[in-house]
């Protein structure tokens, strides 16, 4: 996946709505249930679903202007959940995946040592948490703001659409992107409506190569 490089400001970028959007490139990417067998050891529980990954494309289209990266992010969720009811409700959400080290998974989110960092959205919050996880189970959060992480979301003809943008340079520990450099990068989607939170979501398979233009 390409970043192309715009001379865009960021407070337009983060619109989702906005004009550079709408003439970016954009990928749709097939979302598959995540393996949840292979959380066995982790939670018994979750292991045994059977029901997750409702949500099966995700349309992804990336621009960076030489300090930020944005990713606009569209799915289709004509019952979308931006709000809980009750103790048995989730809501919708997105989140994109990077490696902070040669050889990290996406699929097993990290490892012991080969940590990954994920810039994650819930719907009803015009902000979102950064998450730096080495395996299952290992999550940390902290709140994104504090890293310039930012997100805004509209949801519009049965779909959502929301931007992430960070600086690509937010410091140790979390992924850093260069001009003209290269990564990684994945995704997941949660269906509230069909409960999923945690491991209970679709995904995007394996880091996919990705490229910053100059
Ligand atoms: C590759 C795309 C993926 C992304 C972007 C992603 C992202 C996330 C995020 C943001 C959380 C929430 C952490 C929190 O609550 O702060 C999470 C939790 C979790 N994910 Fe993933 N994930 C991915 C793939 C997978 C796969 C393939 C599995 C299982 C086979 C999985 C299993 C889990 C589990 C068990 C949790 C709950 C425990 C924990 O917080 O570590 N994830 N994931």
């Amino acid at each position: 996946m390409k970043a192309a490089r715009v001379k865009v400001a960021i407070a337009v970028l983060a619109d989702p709505a906005a004009r550079p959007w709408a003439r970016a490139a954009s990928e749709t990417l097939r979302m598959v249930p995540t393996p949840l067998a292979l959380v066995r050891e982790v939670s018994p529980l979750l292991a045994r679903s059977t029901d997750h990954g409702q949500v099966t494309a995700l349309s992804v289209a990336l621009l960076h202007n030489g300090e930020e990266l944005a990713l606009r992010l569209s799915w289709a969720a004509p019952k979308p959940v931006d709000s809980l009811v009750d103790l048995d409700r989730f809501v919708d959400g997105v989140a994109a995946i990077f490696p902070l080290a040669e050889g990290a998974s996406a699929v097993t989110m990290g490892s012991p040592g080969r940590p990954a960092n994920a810039w994650y959205w819930k719907a009803g919050a015009d902000a979102a948490w950064d998450v730096v996880a080495e395996g299952y189970g290992s999550s940390r959060r902290s709140a994104g703001a504090a890293l310039g992480l930012g997100a805004r979301a509209l949801h519009d003809d049965g779909h959502w659409q929301v931007v992430l943008h960070r600086p690509l340079d937010a410091g140790a520990g979390h992924v850093r992107f260069t001009p003209g450099g290269s990564g990684g990068i994945a995704f997941a989607v949660w269906s509230g409506v069909n409960r999923e939170r945690s491991g209970r979501k679709s995904f995007s398979g394996e880091f996919l190569p990705l490229e910053l233009g100059r």
